[in-house]
């Protein structure tokens, strides 16, 4: 197997957790380069459903090992609360997980700036102090997960941030109290973590070198990508397949292919730009049939048709090489399907994905329009056995990508899957 990149195409929630499930049993190791428990992977086997959102699912397939990256935002008291979660479930974790030593922690008051942001920034973020962690990474005052560990450097970088924010956070909590709630909820966790926590970069170098199989997965969707999404309404990390090199210390050389997944319609939770979003009794209809709450917040999420001119923009940011189709199945009762192939603002029509916040947020959809497949697909196995009109969907997303679709989904279950080219793999 290659190492692999799997990214979500949209703006998340396409489906990542059971295709990382899926493909990580011929995989080594399961690796996740951004993002934290923001995320929400949910994957469904043996009759069970799983919700992940910091450790990668590739946790739930036995012998497999999982390590979190540098690029992604720990917080300790998430991560050991999945880590318990799993254990009671009969999953072991001990010396399957590795954390990075230089990965950034998130601390009560990340959480608490982020919900002061919000209030004048409304971007709808999962409250779960990722961008303040985020941007104290790249001011310079964040805490790491080396630092973390040892007390010294944990108390003052601990006093330094809280000095630093002290004007802020005065209006919402009394510090000195905040100060010992953090140390003290250190003191707890601060050994359960240590075990797992080792140099992630020089692992994953000796372990391409050695060629395990490795799959990088993403947690967020490429139009959340903080440089390359609908800013500001982003996440603050790059879920876009360049964020593995500098998410984990690889260099570009040593990732073999790009792995995209996309949903057969869009959708997106928090606020911004959706130009094909569905206000209507078809949005709501796709939220239902394809239980579109978020898996972190339990937020509803918008529902539309789909996008290829942001599908495109996807496809080049990321140098996808193929593609998963997910959840087609909620589709089949639609008599009519929509793809939106341009944008129109001001009588201009646009094919690629315009920048401008502008644009992107007063432009109005181009659709094209095919016959729906009105049956039930579920229980079909083989490409061949689906409805015409079906297969003429996924025929004409592929040729406007110009990339393959590699495997539909056509159902929660594992076994509810098409693989159309096993070449997947290779
Ligand atoms: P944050 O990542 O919590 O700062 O939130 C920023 C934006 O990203 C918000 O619109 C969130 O709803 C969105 N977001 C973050 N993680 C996910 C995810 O896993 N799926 C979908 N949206 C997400």
């Amino acid at each position: 197997m290659p190492n692999l990149v799997i990214v979500g195409l949209q703006w998340g929630d396409e489906g990542k957790g059971k295709v990382v499930h899926h493909l990580s049993e011929k995989a080594d190791y399961i690796i996740r380069y951004q993002g934290g428990n923001n995320a929400g992977h949910t994957v469904v086997f043996d009759n069970k459903t799983f919700v992940l959102h910091l450790i990668p699912s590739g946790i739930l397939q036995k012998n497999k090992k999982c390590i979190i990256g540098n690029g992604v935002v720990v917080d300790p008291e998430a991560l050991i609360e999945e880590i318990d979660f799993l254990q009671k479930k009969g999953i072991t974790v001990k010396n399957r997980l590795f954390i990075s030593s230089t990965c950034h922690v998130i601390l009560p008051y990340h959480r608490l700036l982020d919900g002061i942001r919000e209030k004048v920034q409304n971007i709808g973020t999962t409250k779960k102090g990722i961008g303040p962690a985020y941007a104290d990474k790249y001011e310079r005052s964040g805490m790491r997960m080396c630092d973390y560990i040892d007390e010294e450097t944990f108390n003052e970088v601990l006093d330094k941030n809280l000095k630093e924010k002290k004007a802020v956070l005065e209006s919402v909590c009394d510090i000195s109290k905040l100060k010992s709630e953090i140390q003290g909820k250190r003191a707890i966790l601060v050994d359960n973590i240590k075990e797992y926590v080792a140099d992630t970069s020089l692992m994953i170098n000796i372990l391409i070198e050695k060629d395990k199989h490795i799959i990088f997965e993403s947690a967020q969707g490429t139009l959340l990508d903080v440089d390359f999404g609908t800013y500001p309404y982003v996440t603050s990390s790059n879920p876009i397949s360049g964020g593995v090199c500098a998410g984990c210390g690889v260099g570009p050389t040593k990732i073999d292919k790009v792995l995209g997944i996309v949903k057969a319609y869009t959708t997106r939770v928090g606020e911004g730009p959706f130009p094909t979003e569905l206000k209507d009794s078809t949005g709501e209809y796709m939220r239902s049939k394809g239980k579109e709450f978020g898996a972190t917040t339990g937020r509803p999420r918008r529902c539309g048709w789909l996008d290829l001119v942001a599908l495109k923009y996807a496809i080049r940011l990321n140098g996808c090489n193929y593609m998963v189709l997910t959840k087609l199945d909620v589709l089949d009762d639609f008599e009519k399907i929509k793809i939106c192939t341009g944008y129109k603002y001001n009588n201009e029509i646009f094919k690629d994905f315009p920048l401008s916040r502008k644009i992107i947020q007063n432009c109005s959809p181009i659709y094209i329009e095919l016959p729906g497949w009105n049956q039930s697909i579920k229980g079909i196995t083989e490409f061949k056995k689906l409805p015409e009109n079906a297969k003429k969907y996924i025929k004409k997303i592929e040729q406007l990508t110009d990339v393959k679709i590699a495997v539909i989904s056509n159902g929660r279950d594992k076994k509810e899957t098409i693989v159309v080219d096993k070449n997947i793999l290779k």
